[in-house]
C-alpha cells in the first residue's frame, strides 16, 4: 500500500474510534468531498422565486404509449441574478421538463442530442429494460456538431469499452412502467463523464402515477411540488465552475457553495396557510443534506414522510430531520396551517458549512381553505420484506484504492474498478436477494432496475430515513447496510454504483446479470 493510501486510511480509522456512539450522526451528516469556491460575489439568499420545471408535453399519444422529443442542446439562462450561466440541459433548461407518467403505459422519449460531447440517459428508478436502461458505454453521439476529432475520440473510448451501442444524433428510450407511482429523476449516465455532465444541467424529475395514489386525498396541483436540490459553483462571468482534473484533485467528491432549488440560488416560495407535498430530490454531486424546518414563530416544522424513492409508505411517517444522499428522493408534506400567515419558515441543511446551511425559504402569506388530508393508511398494497435463509447473500465492498505507481485512486466495488465485462452478480428474474453492503467511507449506493428495502443498518434496525421502496441507500463510514432487493423486471445487464457521481465517474460501478 502507498504511504498515502496508508495515511488515509489510517486517518479514517482514528476518526472512527474517537467519534463513539454520541459523535455518529455528526460524522453521517456530513458530506464527503471538498468546496470548490466559487469565484466573484455570491446571491444574497431568499432573493429569487422559486421556479417549477415546465411539464413536458408528448409529440404524440398513440394508444398505449406517449411518445416525447427531448432536446438536448446548450443555452444561456440566468441562474446568478443578471449573470448568464450556459447550461447543458435537456431542452435547453436546468433542470430539464419533468415528464408525467402513468404507471403501466409506455413512455418513449426520443433524445436528440445537439450537443458537442456524447451523452447517455438514465431513468433513476425505473424498471427499465436493459437496451434503454443507460448504460454507461450505450453512449448518443451528437447530431451534425460533433468534430471528427470528437467522433475519433468516442470511437476510441468505446474501443476501450468493450462496444455500446452506439447511436448517432438520437435515441429512443422506451419505457414501460412496470412498477407503482413514484418520484424518479432521469440524468446523464455518460462513462467517466457522469459528474461534469450533471453539473452542467443534465437532469430532469419523472413522475409516475397511478390509481392508488390518485385515491388518496393528498394536496395535489400547484401543492405538490418537485424541489431538486443541488449544489454549484460558478466563475466570475457566471459560468459553472467545474474542476478540470476533478479525478486527481478532488477524489472524494466535487461540492458547490451556491445550494441551488429547481436550479435557483437559495429561492422563496409563497405558500398558503395549508398543506403542501414536496418531492425532494437530491441529485448533487456529492453533497449531503440534513434538512430541518426552522420558523421564525409558531412551531418548528416538521415534514410528514409520505413515500420514498420507490413510492408510498404504508404509512406516513413524521421527521423532524431528513437524511438525503445523493440520488435519493423523500417525498413528504408540510402543513404550514401550524405558522401564522406573515412566517417564514427556513429550509436549512444543518450538514453544510456556512451558507450553505440555508437551502430555501417558505414565506407563509395568505390563509386558504385546506381539503387536502394524510391518511393514516397510505399504501395498501405495500409488501413488506421479509429475510429467509434461502435468500442468496451477496456482499459488495465499496472502497478506495491506490492503483500504480502514479498513486492515483480509484474507487472499486469488491476491490476492483469498473469493466463492462465483469458480473459480480446473477440474480434470478423475479427473486429477492439479500444485499450486503459495507465501506469505510461514505457511499450512497444505487441499484439499477432492483427495488429494495433495508433490512439493518450497522447491525440494527434501519434509520428512520430507510423505510419504504428504495433504490438508493446511503452507507456510512464503517457501517454494513443490509438490503432485501427484488429483481423484477427484465432480464439482462444492469448496474449497481456509487451515486457521488466523481466516485462513479472514478470507477466504482459494477454489473449484475439477472438471468
Ligand atoms: Cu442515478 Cu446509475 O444512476
Ligand atoms: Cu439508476
Ligand atoms: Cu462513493
Amino acid at each position: 500500500m502507498s504511504r498515502r493510501g496508508f495515511l488515509g486510511l489510517a486517518a479514517g480509522a482514528g476518526a472512527a474510534v474517537t467519534v463513539g456512539a454520541a459523535g455518529w450522526s455528526h460524522l453521517a451528516g456530513a458530506s464527503t468531498g471538498r468546496i470548490l469556491a466559487s469565484r466573484g460575489l455570491l446571491p444574497k439568499p431568499f432573493g429569487v422565486p422559486l421556479p417549477v420545471p415546465p411539464v413536458a408535453r408528448p409529440v404524440r399519444s398513440e394508444r398505449g404509449a406517449d411518445v416525447y422529443d427531448v432536446e438536448q442542446r446548450e443555452s444561456r439562462i440566468e441562474i446568478l441574478p443578471g449573470r448568464k450561466t450556459t447550461v447543458w440541459g435537456y431542452d435547453g433548461i436546468f433542470p430539464g421538463p419533468t415528464f408525467d407518467t402513468r404507471s403501466g403505459r409506455r413512455t418513449v422519449i426520443q433524445v436528440h442530442n445537439n450537443l458537442t460531447v456524447p451523452t447517455v440517459t438514465h431513468l433513476h428508478g425505473g424498471v427499465t429494460p436493459p437496451g434503454s436502461d443507460g448504460y454507461p458505454t450505450d453512449l448518443l453521439l451528437p447530431a451534425g456538431r460533433c468534430s471528427p476529432g470528437q467522433a475519433h475520440q468516442a470511437h476510441n473510448g468505446m474501443a476501450a469499452s468493450h462496444g455500446g451501442r452506439m447511436a448517432f444524433g438520437s435515441r429512443r428510450y422506451v419505457y414501460p412502467l412496470p412498477q407503482r407511482a413514484a418520484t424518479l429523476w432521469y440524468h446523464d449516465h455518460r462513462m467517466d463523464f457522469s459528474a461534469p455532465q450533471v453539473w452542467r444541467g443534465l437532469a430532469g424529475f419523472f413522475l409516475i402515477g397511478d390509481e392508488e395514489e390518485d385515491r388518496l386525498p393528498l394536496p395535489g396541483g400547484n401543492r405538490d411540488i418537485p424541489l431538486m436540490l443541488c449544489d454549484r459553483s460558478f466563475e466570475e462571468d457566471g459560468s459553472f465552475r467545474y474542476p478540470t482534473h476533478s479525478h486527481d484533485a478532488f477524489p472524494d467528491g466535487v461540492l458547490g457553495d451556491v445550494q441551488l432549488v429547481n436550479g435557483a440560488p437559495w429561492p422563496v416560495l409563497e405558500v398558503s396557510a395549508t398543506r403542501y407535498r414536496f418531492r425532494l430530490l437530491n441529485a448533487s454531486n456529492a453533497r449531503r443534506y440534513q434538512l430541518r424546518l426552522e420558523a421564525e414563530e409558531g412551531k418548528p416544522g416538521r415534514f410528514v414522510q409520505i413515500g420514498s424513492d420507490g413510492g408510498l409508505l404504508a404509512a406516513p411517517k413524521p421527521h423532524s430531520t431528513l437524511d438525503m444522499a445523493p440520488g435519493e428522493r423523500f417525498d413528504v408534506v408540510v402543513d404550514f396551517a401550524d405558522h401564522p400567515v406573515g412566517s417564514r419558515i427556513t429550509l436549512r441543511n444543518t450538514a453544510g458549512e456556512g451558507g450553505m446551511r440555508n437551502v430555501m425559504r417558505f414565506h407563509v402569506v395568505r390563509k386558504e381553505k385546506d381539503d387536502s388530508r394524510i391518511p393514516a393508511r397510505l399504501s395498501t398494497s405495500f409488501e413488506k420484506l421479509t429475510p429467509s435463509s434461502a435468500m442468496p447473500v451477496r456482499v459488495f465492498d465499496f472502497r478506495r484504492t491506490n492503483a500504480g505507481d502514479d498513486d492515483r485512486q480509484v474507487w472499486t466495488i469488491n476491490g476492483q474498478p469498473f469493466s463492462t465485462d465483469a458480473v459480480l452478480a446473477s440474480p434470478r428474474l423475479g427473486s429477492v436477494e439479500r444485499w450486503r453492503f459495507s465501506s469505510d467511507f461514505h457511499h450512497p449506493v444505487h441499484v439499477h432496475l432492483a427495488q429494495f428495502q433495508v433490512l439493518a443498518r450497522g447491525g440494527r434496525p434501519p434509520a428512520a430515513g430507510d423505510a419504504g421502496w428504495k433504490d438508493t441507500v446511503d452507507v456510512r463510514p464503517y457501517e454494513v447496510v443490509e438490503v432485501l432487493a427484488r429483481f423484477a423486471g427484465y432480464k439482462g445487464r444492469y448496474m449497481l454504483h456509487c451515486h457521488n457521481l466523481e466516485h462513479e465517474d472514478m470507477a466504482m460501478m459494477a454489473n449484475f446479470q439477472v438471468i
